[in-house]
């Protein structure tokens, strides 16, 4: 079905209609001839090397992008700033809802602090190619800590802190760093989360616990690097190593050279490692602060999101000092730190241009006061556009929002592994009409096309796959660490020449893309992404527990809940609430409080294909209340009839 052509931006058409001209020219263009594209592109970064090849299609279906220039990440978004003579102006503004604390850093401050931590890391041995475990909360650190590796030409995992030990232990052992930074703890509301016990059992879990951690000491937290003074051990404060050292230049490294891992859930439980590189990155951020979000040297952008996560590396840390901006680091929630009016009191206080979230924050906001008062209570005047993303944006929040904030949102789509958004509204360009349910229109080198089962392309309106047709733009993956057959088996092999970015979904006649949800495992959990093949395999270790299948059903605020279907071992005899209770603090202690795993459903059996495969895509569809149809392979359809009332919507 085509959309309706159903306008919703409130700025003048004919602009907007001159932006969609704009917009088209630029997209074929990027299609037409990439390299030309892209080489002009690169004219914003400041290369060691600069490029005379811009892709290298010799081992396709890997492409490497500038494959002989050298540039280094941290000088680009700090050093030429200070030497363009904008030392002084602000590059990170630290503000803690949590602390109540607010803390400016200038471009001048932030270079120091870096240079002199990747002098700290160059102590400890660290150089180019080693790689630097983070695992901090949302404190400048955080940032110091990744420019600084990428400093030094090393490779910087960050690790998202609501995750538990031994989602870390599987990332220490993948990524194998030469050293973990570290913290006391994060804050969340009502709790402090120990970071160094965790940090402590995942070394022991990893069989690692002779690498050195680097810890920031904060108040208020149990435990502290004294606790952890072992024979084979070193754990260091980290304030204690920055005293003694000093201030180093940045490593030339090539564009190809890998600049981070960052870890996401796939359909199994072992976490892929996305593999970003330092050139294409910096060119493809560049021009998408620009291009789409309309930020520029001196402008403010605040995107509430955390470093663990993609959308935290790109825009609250790259992207925004690539382009001589002002980044927010917020500490805090969108509700209750302390009411739903704080996103509103960011934009006053710092002058906020754009602000990025997720749609769950929105809604969560919402919820919390249905008028939006506490956010009209602030001045917001400096704000000019929302960015959203990491989930569907419905229609109801995006209109709720736009009409409280009065400004444009912007829906964008992306992934882990793209880096930048796939489809967005180009507001730097002047932007596109936008248009309700839609995150817009592909972003330049975005060749979005949807497939059929068969890999042919589907005609405008009709669902399917949607895929990438290679090579993807820079900025996105290059590979997963340590396994180019894993991204291809991954990505690449379901339809050759294309990439399968695991969304369904539809584009309308006017190109519109339309993004429905996954059709693999992954879900997307308060705009955390998981895997429910990770939680299923923590569950199976239940020792009552035979088989089960976990499921992401509708939740009105977090966008999707996980929720278990257990089949109990033929005489095994447990209650059902102790079994959930059990089950929920398995999931939590194997995972973390970050898959929000409540639900535990003991049922008769599962529904399955002759040849034994759990029918999960059938259950889904039914507990989406969507229309399905039965597999014909399917063992014994009873099972599947007796599961509809456990599955069906039911009213709120
Ligand atoms: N470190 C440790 N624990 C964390 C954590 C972190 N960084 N982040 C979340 N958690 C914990 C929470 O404390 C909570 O634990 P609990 O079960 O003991 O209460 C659990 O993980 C679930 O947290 P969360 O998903 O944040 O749910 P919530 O009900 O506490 O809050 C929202 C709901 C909507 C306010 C919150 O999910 C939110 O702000 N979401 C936006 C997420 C976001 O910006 N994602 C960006 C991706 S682009
Ligand atoms: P992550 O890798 O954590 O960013 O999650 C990526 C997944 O989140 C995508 O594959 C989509 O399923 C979903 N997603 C992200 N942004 C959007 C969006 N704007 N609309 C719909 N789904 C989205």
């Amino acid at each position: 079905m085509a959309a309706a052509g159903h306008d919703v931006d409130q700025g003048n058409v004919d602009q907007a209609n001159s932006g969609l001209d704009r917009y088209r020219r630029l997209h074929a263009a990027s299609l037409a001839d990439p390299e030309a594209f892209w080489r002009e592109a690169a004219g914003a970064v400041d290369w060691v090397t600069p490029p005379t090849t811009v892709l290298d299609a010799f081992a396709a279906p890997f492409y490497r992008w500038f494959p002989d220039a050298s540039l280094n990440t941290s000088y680009n978004a700090l050093d030429r700033h200070v030497d363009a003579g904008r030392g002084g102006q602000a590059a990170l503004v630290y503000d803690s809802a949590m602390l109540g604390v607010s803390r400016t850093y200038t471009y001048a401050e932030l270079l120091d602090e870096v240079a002199v931590f990747a002098g700290v890391l160059a102590g400890l041995g660290v150089g180019k190619g080693d790689r630097v475990l983070i695992y901090l909360p949302m404190i400048p650190e955080a940032v110091v800590a990744m420019l600084a590796a990428a400093r030094l030409g090393a490779v910087h995992s960050v690790v998202f802190g609501g995750f538990a030990p031994a989602e870390l232990a599987a990332r220490i052992r993948d990524a194998r760093p030469s050293v973990i930074l570290t913290a006391s703890g994060g804050i969340e509301p009502g709790r402090r989360v120990e970071y160094l016990p965790a940090v402590h059992a995942a070394l022991a879990l990893a069989e690692s616990a002779g690498t050195p951690v680097v810890a920031k000491a904060r108040e208020g937290f149990a435990h502290g690097i004294r606790d952890y003074q072992e024979p084979g051990t070193s754990w260091l404060d980290w304030d204690d190593a920055v005293s003694t050292a000093s201030a180093v230049p940045p490593v030339e490294v090539a564009a190809t050279d890998p600049l981070y891992i960052l870890y996401t859930s796939g359909t199994t439980g072992a976490p892929k490692g996305v593999v970003r590189d330092n050139g294409g990155h910096a060119v493809a951020l560049t021009w998408s602060m620009q291009g789409i979000f309309g930020i520029g040297p001196g402008d403010v952008m605040l995107t509430a999101s955390d470093v663990g996560w993609v959308v935290g590396h790109s825009y609250i840390v790259y992207g925004p000092l690539l382009a001589g901006a002002t980044t927010v680091l917020y500490e805090g929630k969108p509700v209750g730190t302390p009411d739903a009016g704080v996103f509103g009191r960011l934009i006053e206080q710092h002058s906020v241009k754009v602000l990025f979230t997720a749609p769950t924050a929105l809604r969560a906001i919402r919820r919390a006061d249905p008028e939006g008062a506490a956010l009209r209570a602030h001045d917001l005047s400096s704000l000019a556009t929302l960015f959203s993303a990491g989930e569907r944006l419905d229609t109801g929040t995006s209109g709720w929002i736009g009409e409280v904030l009065g400004v444009p949102v912007v829906d964008n789509w992306w992934q882990t592994e793209t880096g930048w958004p796939i489809c967005a509204n180009p507001r730097g360009l002047g932007g596109v009409p936008l248009r309700a349910g839609s995150p817009s229109l592909p972003s330049p080198g975005f060749d979005v096309v949807v497939l059929d089962h068969q890999g042919s392309a589907v005609p405008a309106g009709t669902e399917g796959s949607i895929a990438l047709r290679l090579p993807l733009p820079p900025g996105a993956l290059t590979t997963l660490w340590g396994s180019d057959a894993r991204y291809r088996d991954s990505y690449l092999s379901s339809f050759e020449g294309y990439y399968t970015s695991g969304d369904s979904g539809y584009v309308d006649s006017d190109g519109y893309v339309f993004v429905m949800g996954r059709t693999d495992d992954v879900i997307n959990v308060a705009g955390h992404r998981l895997s429910t093949g990770a939680i299923e395999q923590v569950i199976a270790q239940h020792p009552a527990v035979a088989e089960c299948a976990v499921l992401g059903l509708q939740d009105p605020l977090k966008g999707q809940r996980a929720s278990g279907y257990v089949v109990l071992k033929s005489g095994a005899s447990v209650d059902p609430l102790t079994l959930q209770a059990d089950l929920v603090a398995m999931v939590r202690t194997a995972i973390g409080p970050v898959a929000d795993f409540r639900s535990a459903v003991v049922v008769e059996a599962l529904p399955k294909t002759r040849s034994g495969k759990i029918l999960r895509k059938t259950m889904r569809q039914m507990a989406a209340g969507e229309s399905y149809v039965v597999p014909s392979t399917i063992e014994d359809p009873a099972v599947l009839a007796a599961l509809e009332p456990l599955l069906r919507p039911r009213p709120e």
